[in-house]
């Protein structure tokens, strides 16, 4: 099969079509025949060496995330037969014509979307829902800040945050990402590089602050972070692209009896992601379907223009997902 590999820790020229043996099922796996995978911003720390896969995940090729059909399916498998639609979350191998998945971790592709629409969920809808409703414990009426909200994770939390009855705040680094974000549903976006986000939450909740905070930055954000709080409040961390030393007032974490949590998918255990995956379909799989929730897709590439593709999300010009094609 085709396959994008990395061929050595670098910018975006070192992603390069290479030939792969096509991966074999295991048992409880099916594979797949992709026709689209999405990019995230891991696949890019894949890339420069910063996030070297788990053990059982494919050395060389990057992707989190795909759709296409099953064409053949391991011999524990019980819920999908051959020629059926999915998306799936992956370890990684996900650039590629063929991809495995554990059969728990795939979902129906709901009619009303393409390939392209299915390969831009699993990656941000797991980890959004893991991270801001499991972990977070995100409430309806209750109101969230998450940064990046222009992201392919700010795209899927404002929507899901807004779906499920929740106040949404995001900072984004252009009027036209904050304009973007509120016309996605957000109740405000703050522009982080002309406006003081924790000024203006404070002016926002009347000086309450917020009850849960989606946070990949880190770095100088924390101490606005624990100051955007309200009593009782969650930090949810799931990455720190300013910095993973912080300064820390733990005077106010107990003050306001804060929580500081966060999470890294990827390695965690089959069983974790399958029900996580069983949640999705029941509680936002059908605001797909009825078109509450949609995929937002900034721009496709055909998979031998993977470094272009690279090259846009490392500019952070995008809003939304950027998604692979493979035409077979
Ligand atoms: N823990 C997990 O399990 C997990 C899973 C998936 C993703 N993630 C993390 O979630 C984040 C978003 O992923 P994604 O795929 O949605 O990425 P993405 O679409 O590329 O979005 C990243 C956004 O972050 C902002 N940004 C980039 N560099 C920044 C910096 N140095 N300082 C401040 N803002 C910066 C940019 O928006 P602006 O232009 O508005 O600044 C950019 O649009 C990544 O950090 C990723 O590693 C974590």
């Amino acid at each position: 099969m085709k396959a994008i590999v990395i061929t050595q820790p670098g910018g975006p020229e070192v992603l390069q079509l290479a030939e792969r043996l096509t991966p074999q099922c295991q048992p409880n796996e099916v594979l797949i025949k992709v026709f689209a995978a999405g990019i995230n911003r891991p696949d890019v720390f894949q890339r420069k060496g910063n996030y070297p896969p788990p053990p059982h995940a494919p050395a060389d090729i990057p992707g989190l995330e795909v759709a296409g059909i099953i064409t053949e399916i391991g011999a524990s498998v019980t819920r999908w037969k051959i020629g059926d639609k999915v998306c799936a979350l992956v370890v990684g191998g996900g650039y590629a014509e063929y991809c495995t998945a554990p059969e728990g971790q795939c979902l129906p592709i709901p009619e009303n979307l393409s390939y392209i629409e299915a390969a831009s969920l699993p990656e941000t809808f797991f980890t959004v829902w893991s991270n801001v409703f499991d972990r977070g414990k995100l409430q309806p009426g209750e109101t969230l800040l998450v940064h990046g909200g222009s992201s392919g994770i700010g795209v899927t939390t404002i929507q899901m945050a807004k779906a499920l009855g929740s106040k949404v705040y995001v900072t984004a680094g252009s009027d036209e990402k904050c304009t973007f974000c509120e016309q996605l549903g957000a109740d405000k976006a703050i522009n982080y590089k002309t406006t003081d986000f924790g000024e203006e939450i404070k002016k926002l909740t009347d000086g309450k602050g917020v009850n849960v905070i989606l946070d990949m930055i880190g770095g100088d954000y924390m101490p606005r972070n624990i100051d955007s709080l309200a009593v009782e409040g969650r930090l949810v961390m799931i990455n720190a692209m300013k910095g993973r030393e912080v300064q820390l007032d733990l005077g106010k974490v107990m003050a306001k009896r804060l929580t500081i949590t966060g999470s890294m998918l990827r390695s965690r255990e089959i069983e974790f992601k399958a029900a996580i995956a069983q949640n999705l379909e029941q509680k936002i799989w059908p605001l797909l379907s009825s078109g509450k929730i949609k995929p937002i897709i900034y721009k496709t590439f055909d998979a031998k223009d993977a470094s272009a593709a690279h090259q846009l999300m490392e500019s952070s010009e995008h809003t939304g997902k950027i998604v692979l094609t493979f035409a077979h």
